[in-house]
């Protein structure tokens, strides 16, 4: 399977914005905004208001009402927020090159084209949901933060034809149906997670990977960026990690790694798509990239040869000596100064070649140099045995719904991340005959995917403990693109879905029938997914 280069382009400079486009238009819209809730859709089966994943809290039809795109459609931001500017330069880069239409980005209102506010949106949008509004004349998508408009915007381009993904010109029109969407997330934390480390994936494939997650309102990117295998981001202070420990991959090929400008870069394109990304770097096991770059790291001085099979849990940092610290101590100095969001990922998992007391002297030294450089923690669920702070956030990725460990965890305050491996790993075989892929935790099929609630998973684990959900993609069959692609859709969306729509909307039979909607999309934008027999594809 090839694999494609990338990148949609936004942000284009801002330009000068200021109080004065808000003048009579945006009262009389911020009225408007105001009036009546939404209620359940009861859309005639073929309104793309059916087909928008994740589900949204609620969507009602106005019948007969639609607009469409035209020529002169312009794009109104509110006035002085760069952030919905930023909003406005990302929608204008999905539809110009499709529509061919200039779409600019003005600060103002208007009942006409559309209009992205900071303003008059249902109190219950919160932080990062949004009202959508569809009528003949225009689009107005109404938030409290240019989070919340960017999720409205991504559910405006799922209800537009599936061609206005192309990157070429398509031939009109670009209708909307007409509507209200009142929307806005079950929880904080909807991740999803690629694993750099097994095999490399260039800067442009990870932002290749953003722009598809966050058409799902995923807000979260977990970089697992160092494991056995390779160490994939620069550290000034230990520069071996990478020109040694960067060199190869799972199979033997070349590797690599982001030098902290490409690593800053990636944030920021994240950034821009209300993504936040969360680095991991995995220890004291998984570290044999590490090991091998740096012979001090282990106990007995000799470095061990790099790693390119897919074993797990022979390696492990020197607990006892103190150069162990002074070395996890300048990576997550390194690290937290690359790092804009709240959390670092610490790993801690499968750690079978340290002992339990061990491990609990390792974490008991690094979880404080973690808030030391002014971050949160945050690991696989085994962290949890160290007791970490009430504000560690464990990542349970366990094959069973009982993890009596968690549940204390949780009783002592700390929120939990879902990844169950038999539900939301990206990376296991849809079935017996699927190419790439492992199988350890078992075969996931696209219901399996869906077809559970977060919020009442682990036995004894209480809903208000549950932060989120999160789809790791483990690397050690996949290569490229293409690869991350077969897997991740159609199962991200699920996961993406869980981890978004309340679970009154939760609904199997529905659900498939929107993800052909998508389906659609993917064919248009190029993304290699998997035709999997569970879902009605069309075409
Ligand atoms: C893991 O799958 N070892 C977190």
């Amino acid at each position: 399977m090839p694999s494609r280069s990338t990148t949609r382009t936004s942000g284009s400079p801002r330009s000068g914005s200021g109080r004065r486009g808000l003048g009579r238009a945006l009262v009389a819209l911020l009225v408007v905004g105001a009036v009546g809730a939404a209620t359940p859709a009861h859309a005639a089966p073929e309104n793309p208001l059916r087909h928008i994943v994740p589900a949204p809290v609620s969507a009602t039809p106005r019948p007969g009402v639609t607009f469409t795109l035209g020529a002169d459609t312009r794009i109104h931001t509110h006035p002085g927020s760069a952030g919905a500017e930023q909003v406005g330069e990302f929608l204008a880069g999905v539809l110009r090159p499709s529509t061919g239409y200039r779409l600019p980005v003005v600060p103002g209102a208007s009942a006409r084209g559309i209009t992205l506010l900071l303003a008059g949106a249902d109190p219950r949008v919160g932080d990062e949901g949004y009202q959508l509004d569809v009528t003949r004349l225009g689009v107005v998508i109404r938030a409290r933060t240019a989070a919340g408009l960017f999720a409205g915007v991504q559910t405006f381009r799922q209800i537009l034809p599936a061609k206005v993904e192309a990157k070429t010109k398509q031939r009109g029109p670009f209708t909307a149906p007409g509507g209200r969407v009142l929307d806005y997330p079950r929880y904080a934390h909807r991740g999803a997670m690629l694993d750099v480390a097994r095999h490399f994936f260039s800067p442009d494939e990870v932002k290749r990977y953003i722009d598809q997650i966050a058409l799902y309102k995923v807000n979260r990117l977990h970089l697992h960026l160092t494991d056995d295998q390779g160490w994939r981001l620069e550290i000034k202070s230990w520069p071996n990690l990478t020109a040694h420990g960067g060199s190869t991959e799972v199979g033997g090929g070349p590797g690599g790694f982001y030098t902290q400008e490409q690593y800053r870069d990636l944030v920021a394109y994240a950034a821009a798509r209300h993504i936040t990304v969360i680095p991991e770097i995995d220890m004291p096991g998984h570290t044999n990239a590490a090991l091998s770059s740096y012979p001090e790291l282990n106990c007995d001085g000799v470095a061990p040869p790099l790693y390119t099979g897919i074993e797990v849990g022979f390696s492990s940092l020197c607990i006892d000596k103190d150069i162990t610290y002074r070395f996890v101590d300048d990576v997550l100095r390194e690290l937290a100064a690359l790092t804009p969001g709240k959390y670092v990922h610490i790993g801690g998992d499968e750690a079978h070649a340290t002992t339990d007391p061990d491990y609990d002297l390792f974490m008991d030294r690094v979880l404080p140099l973690v808030a030391a450089h002014g971050k949160v923690a945050t690991g696989w669920h085994e962290f949890v045995k160290a007791g970490p702070p009430a504000s560690a956030v464990p990542q349970f990725w366990g094959t069973r719904t009982t993890a009596p460990d968690v549940v204390e965890a949780a009783a002592r305050g700390n929120q939990v991340v879902l990844s169950p491996a038999n539900k939301a790993y990206l990376d296991m075989k849809y079935d017996a005959s699927t190419p790439l892929g492992l199988s350890w935790a078992g075969y996931t099929d696209v219901q399996d995917a869906y077809d559970w609630n977060p919020g009442a998973y682990v036995e004894g684990l209480p809903a208000e403990a549950v932060r989120g959900v999160e789809a790791p993609l483990w690397s050690e069959t996949l290569t490229n693109s293409a690869d991350v692609e077969f897997m991740a859709f159609p199962r991200l969306p699920a996961i993406a879905e869980l981890g978004w729509s309340p679970w009154s909307t939760h609904d199997w039979e529905g659900f498939k029938v929107r993800l052909a909607a998508q389906g659609e999309r993917w064919d248009v934008q190029g993304v290699n997914y998997h035709r999997h027999p569970q879902v009605p594809w069309r075409g």
